[in-house]
């Protein structure tokens, strides 16, 4: 079994996939999802292999579910594969072609937002639900926020974006050209994790 099926096999128990994928998880879990969410990172090369329909229709679906203050959704998700489209937002932001435009990577989803209260949140946390979603499927992924100004302001009708909304971030996402570093070699050390959380005993 590949490390690829491993994961497809854990995400099942944790996302509530199909009983047969879950049997397909031969490894423990602290050796398979769990080290995988410690140690990835953001991918940083993808390769021209789609993201599956089934598969994007599933990280979508994850996004629509996810829990938010009020259950206001206060999101919307805007999933773009058509390149000649993605090179002229890459162009408009200044988004240098190659490594990881938005040209080169197979799928974008715009995660977008209203501005109510606490939508921030509430699609951050979509957005990362998604993210997760995909590493486990065993895809890469990387959030960027540079982009959206200039999808905002001239891209939005051809997004299909609703005018109450707006791009937060995009989610890029594809098959890994080089697999994300490790937490431990990786150049995106981490604060001590001392230094970021407490924990209050009884
Ligand atoms: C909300 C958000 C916005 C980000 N925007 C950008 C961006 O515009 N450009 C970029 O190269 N990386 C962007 N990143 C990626 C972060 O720089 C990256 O996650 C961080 O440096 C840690 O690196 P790692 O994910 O490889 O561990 C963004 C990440 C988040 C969560």
């Amino acid at each position: 079994m590949n490390r690829r099926e491993v994961i497809v096999g854990a995400t099942s128990a944790v996302l509530g996939f199909a009983v047969a994928d879950v049997a397909k998880c031969s490894e423990g879990k602290e050796d398979g999802f769990l080290k995988r969410l410690t140690e990835v990172r953001s991918a940083t090369k993808f390769t021209n292999q789609p993201v599956a329909e089934d598969d994007l229709q599933k990280i979508l679906e994850i996004g629509v579910n996810s829990p938010s203050a009020l259950n206001r959704q206060p999101w919307f998700f805007a999933a773009v594969t058509d390149r000649r489209l993605l090179a002229e937002i890459d162009q408009a932001a200044k988004i240098k072609a190659g490594r990881l435009s938005l040209t080169g990577t197979p799928t974008v989803i715009f995660v977008c937002g209203d501005d109510t209260n606490y939508a921030r949140f509430d699609v951050g946390a979509a957005c990362d639900r998604m993210s997760v979603t995909a590493i486990l499927l065993g895809y890469g992924a990387k959030v960027v926020a540079s982009p959206c100004s200039v999808v905002n302001t001239e891209f939005k009708d051809r997004l299909g974006v609703p005018e109450k909304y707006n791009a937060y971030a995009a989610l890029l996402l594809g098959v890994e050209e080089i697999p994300s570093v490790d937490g431990v070699s990786g150049a995106t050390l981490r604060v001590p994790f001392e230094e970021k959380v407490s924990r209050v005993k009884g």
